[in-house]
């Protein structure tokens, strides 16, 4: 992500009494189809230096708190699931005015641009209305004295791609590969990253990252129908030196009842909206709740150690999801070695199991030390052989350019 530059022109907005401070504010015109947003443009005239942009994410990126901006929106938002973005943009940046531009207005679109916080809904409007319309909507932009103390998420243009790491072995370093993953994707992505602690009872991602928990995916599920992405951005926290954001497990064991298939597939939902990728932590159980999860993934790492037991394990698992009929195509293997000399072969677990190795994570004792300092071992020791088998996973799901070396980024720069 860039940083929230003001690169929309501003222009500005006198006081209506004399002695108020003078206000810019910028116009912004925001329509997928590039003809009509062309025409929106050329309505409104040069005069306002209007901005265009294909989409809201795109407007998204380029706001600032404090600096009003009147957002023409095109026919192509008025729509259910568009609307239901601009809703909770306008939620969290008090300082945007929006009008809606529609071919026939209608009472459900109506209804549905006045709940999402749109001030006017014009049917093809003409040059002055529109200018008109824009001027009526700037003089009513409350500026917020403050900054709004929660960051917007970003919107996303495309859902979110959805990685669920599982084991059917606890101890085989499933945490280790899903948090390792889902930092080093931080790293590398522009968007924003989620890990979920899926592992309800025992989950262990807020310790192995350090933090001190004030809400989990207990309270996430609790929100129910309420949940949406300002409400869930706000349950998560966010890991200062990668800037992932995580939702943990419960503090407690017994809550995990409380969570319903339901609830995880409605966060997993939320979750897509606006994030790059989604990683999730599993308990090592074929339950609702996991089945659930495979189900909603785009992709599935199975990890494993390379031993008998662990591949014994993995063989009935991989059976039972066959007699599902989950579709194996997007189940890769995670092999970890063992620190023993004697080993089953890669080829050999391969044929068992009929399902590629994607990568073998070394055995390393940079992984322990890493867990006992709470560190990421991508962090801790980037150069070990284990940190680097994390690396060529994600390449996998977000390359790096040719010639980059991964490096990390913080995602939310402070708003001014
Ligand atoms: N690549 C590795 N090298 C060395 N030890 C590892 C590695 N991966 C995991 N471990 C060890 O295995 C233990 C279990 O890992 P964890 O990720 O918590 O397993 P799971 O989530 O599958 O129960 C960790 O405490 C860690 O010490
Ligand atoms: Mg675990």
């Amino acid at each position: 992500m860039t940083s929230r530059q003001v690169v929309l022109p501003v222009f500005e907005k006198p006081g209506v009494n004399a002695g108020e401070r003078v206000v810019p504010f910028g116009v912004a015109v925001v329509e997928a189809d590039p003809e009509r947003r062309q025409g929106l443009i050329g309505q409104l005239g040069e005069d306002l230096g209007t901005a265009s942009f294909p989409s809201l994410a795109a407007l998204q990126l380029e706001l600032t708190a404090g600096v009003p901006v009147v957002v023409v929106l095109g026919p192509s938002c008025a729509f259910a699931g568009v609307l239901e973005q601009v809703e909770w943009l306008t939620r969290t940046w008090p300082d945007l005015g929006l009008v809606l531009v529609v071919d026939e207005l209608s009472t459900t679109v109506l209804q549905q641009g006045l709940r999402a916080g749109v001030k006017d809904v014009l049917a093809r409007p003409d040059r002055a209305q529109l200018t008109w319309a824009v001027e009526r909507v700037a003089d009513n932009i409350q500026v917020a004295a403050t900054p709004a103390l929660t960051l917007a998420p970003l919107l996303s243009d495309t859902p979110g791609k959805v990685t669920t790491v599982f084991s059917t072995k606890g101890g085989s370093g499933t945490s280790v590969v899903a948090v390792n993953l889902a930092v080093t994707l931080a790293g590398r992505s522009a968007g924003t990253v989620a890990l979920v602690d899926a592992d309800l009872q025992f989950g262990d991602v807020a310790v192995m990252l350090k933090t001190s928990l004030a809400h989990s995916i207990a309270d996430a599920a609790a929100a129910g129908e309420r949940l949406d992405p300002p409400l869930l951005q706000s349950l998560m926290f966010r890991h200062g030196p990668s800037g992932l954001m995580v939702l943990p497990a419960p503090v407690e064991p017994a809550l995990a009842e409380k969570i319903s298939t339901d609830d995880v597939r409605r966060i997993v939902d939320v979750l897509r909206t606006f994030c790059e990728h989604v990683v999730i932590d599993t308990a090592s159980r074929l339950d609702d709740v996991v089945l659930t999860l495979l189900d909603q993934s785009d992709d599935v790492l199975l990890v494993s150690c390379m031993e008998v037991p662990g591949i014994k394990n993995l063989k009935l698992g991989v059976q039972t999801l066959r007699q599902l009929d989950m579709p194996m195509n997007k189940f890769k293997l995670v092999l970890v070695r063992s620190n023993t000399r004697v080993q089953m072969d890669l080829r050999d677990i391969e044929r068992t199991l009929s399902l590629k190795a994607g990568v073998v994570v070394p055995h390393d004792t940079a992984v322990p030390v890493s867990l006992n300092k709470c560190v990421p071992v991508v962090l801790d020791a980037p150069r070990s052989s284990v940190a680097r088998s994390f690396e060529a996973l994600a390449d996998g799901f977000a390359p790096l350019a040719d010639g980059r070396k991964h490096r990390l980024r913080l995602k939310f720069p402070e708003r001014r």
